[in-house]
């Protein structure tokens, strides 16, 4: 073990919180994290993302004339990497049982909005594990900013290797990520991992209706970083095989078709605003992809999964 003192300061380090917080025993510190191989394609994809912390902070410093006073709301509007915002966080709390004390973690946290909501909207403490250095420092200031702190935590970790305590977490959540996974069954099994008993796992994702051909595929690859696409059924098996009671698979592609147009007139918007303040704009493949994904969600062959699942 190490001394209190060390202890106290690596907490700091990793988000400013002491040890009087909750998350203090799921965190394993001391466990080294891995990242596979195949992840700096990913980790570019999301360097280049036209949704950043500095393009958040310039849009609140646009909107309020500086960042002083911030609370967590004030920044929903512009957080949240997933379909569907707000709405889908509460669909993704009330399924997985989250409530006021609920340890969750989040798999893929992204710039950690989904996680800030959980913590002021429900009052659970929240782990986000996040690949991309960025993202997850971004979050970690963002959480600061709105003083969420010491009820969410941000850890770089990629999600096959969770550096987190068996057994400890009552929920885990992932939205619209697992895509990015390569071993999917690894990210599953550590979910079922760290859950205790009884808790629930709970996550969104891209799935595929109609096999793609090998072209859109490739630009499934380049544009999204999509490692695989499943069918809703092929996650119902990867969720049993890892020890999981399936509860429900949702077919969300319907709701997904408006979403992603609307979503993607919004890039288009951010896109001149992230140029014109010299940060991360997304590339060309980013915006062909997103074309491509709308016609093909609207057409029915991709669109995306909820899938709830128990730890028996
Ligand atoms: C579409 S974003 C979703 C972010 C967040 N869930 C949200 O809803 O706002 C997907 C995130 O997954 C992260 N990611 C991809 N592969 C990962 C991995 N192996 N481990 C942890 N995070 C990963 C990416 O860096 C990115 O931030």
């Amino acid at each position: 073990m190490a001394k209190p003192f060390v202890r106290q300061v690596i907490l700091r380090l990793l988000g400013g919180v002491t040890l009087l917080s909750r998350l203090s025993g799921m965190v394993l510190h001391r466990r080294k994290v891995r990242m596979s191989k195949s992840q700096s394609h990913i980790i570019a994809f999301y360097d280049r993302h036209p949704i950043s912390c500095g393009q958040i902070l310039e849009k609140l410093r646009a909107t309020r004339g500086g960042l002083e006073g911030l609370v967590p709301a004030d920044l929903f509007a512009h957080d949240q990497d997933h379909y569907g915002g707000l709405t889908a966080n509460d669909a993704l709390a009330e399924r997985a049982g989250i409530g006021a004390g609920s340890l969750v973690a989040d798999f893929c946290a992204g710039l950690g909005g989904p996680a800030r909501y959980l913590a002021h909207r429900y009052g659970a403490s929240v782990v986000g594990l996040e690949l991309n250095a960025g993202r997850a420092t971004g979050a970690a200031a963002l959480n600061r900013l709105v003083g969420l702190q010491r009820k969410v935590w941000m850890l770089r970790a990629d999600v096959m290797y969770a550096p987190l305590a068996t057994a400890r977490a009552d929920a885990v959540i992932s939205q619209e990520a697992l895509l990015h996974i390569p071993d999917k069954p690894a990210a599953l099994a550590e979910a079922f991992r760290v859950l205790k008993g009884g808790g629930r796992l709970v996550f969104t994702d891209w799935v595929v209706h109609q096999a793609l051909e090998t072209l859109e595929s490739a630009a499934m690859w380049q544009g999204i970083g999509a490692q695989s696409l499943q069918r809703l059924q092929d996650y119902d098996a990867l969720l049993r095989r890892a020890g999981f009671e399936v509860l429900a698979v949702e077919d969300l592609t319907a709701d997904w078709a408006g979403i992603l147009a609307e979503r993607f007139a919004m890039y288009r918007r951010l896109r001149q605003e992230t140029l014109d303040a010299g940060l991360p704009s997304g590339d060309e493949a980013f915006y062909q992809a997103y074309a491509r994904l709308v016609a093909s969600v609207q057409a029915g062959t991709l669109g995306g999964g909820r899938f709830t699942a128990v730890k028996p």
